[in-house]
């Protein structure tokens, strides 16, 4: 059961400020090879893509979680570089941030976003479906070039319909 650490997380855009922990999130994980490395300049091409979870109570404003919403093309939209704190997870702060995401990409009148996961059972429990990686058109692809597991990838693909 989802349970919220705290009234107080409050979900924003992100802001400058954000980047450094943005990247020390993501960065965390993506050297245990869970999700793609981002630089600085790659986060702050695409900071408008962000949200990021606040604890309002903690007075050092740090961010516990941060993700992405980005467009291709009309109709092709992608969730990426969702991460929690570690030692924030499985507390509800993940669905909440990817909910706002999904509500994102409903105001700007997308009908689907898809995901590229290695935790399909998150984007299950958002009601994100498994496809094959060939139902995404080849734009989607453009970021995998950096990706040393470009010709074996294991991650799975998974389109919500909105
Ligand atoms: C994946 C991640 C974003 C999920 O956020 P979270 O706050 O930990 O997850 P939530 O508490 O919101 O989980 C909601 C539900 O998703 C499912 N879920 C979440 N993480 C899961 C995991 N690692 N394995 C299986 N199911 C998981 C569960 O059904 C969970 O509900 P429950 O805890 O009541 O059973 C977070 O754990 C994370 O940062 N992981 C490392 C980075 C990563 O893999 N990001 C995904 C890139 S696509």
């Amino acid at each position: 059961m989802t349970t919220f650490i705290s009234e107080n997380l409050i979900v924003r855009k992100a802001r400058l400020r954000d980047v450094g922990e943005i990247a020390r999130i993501v960065n965390f994980y993506a050297e245990r090879q869970q999700m793609l490395p981002k630089t600085h300049l790659q986060l702050y091409e695409n900071l408008r893509d962000f949200s990021v979870v606040e604890n309002k109570a903690d007075p050092s404003g740090q961010i516990i979680a941060c993700g992405a919403l980005h467009i291709y093309w009309e109709n092709l939209a992608e969730i990426r570089a969702i991460a929690v704190a570690e030692g924030m997870n499985r507390k509800g702060i993940g669905k909440l941030l990817a909910e706002r995401l999904i509500d994102e990409a409903r105001e700007l009148g997308l009908e689907q976003v898809f995901c590229f996961t290695y935790v399909p059972k998150f984007f299950n429990s958002l009601g994100f479906i498994q496809v094959e990686h060939s139902v995404l058109p080849l734009k989607v692809y453009n970021e995998c070039f950096q990706c040393p597991k470009f010709n074996n990838c294991d991650e799975i693909a998974m389109v919500l319909q909105l």
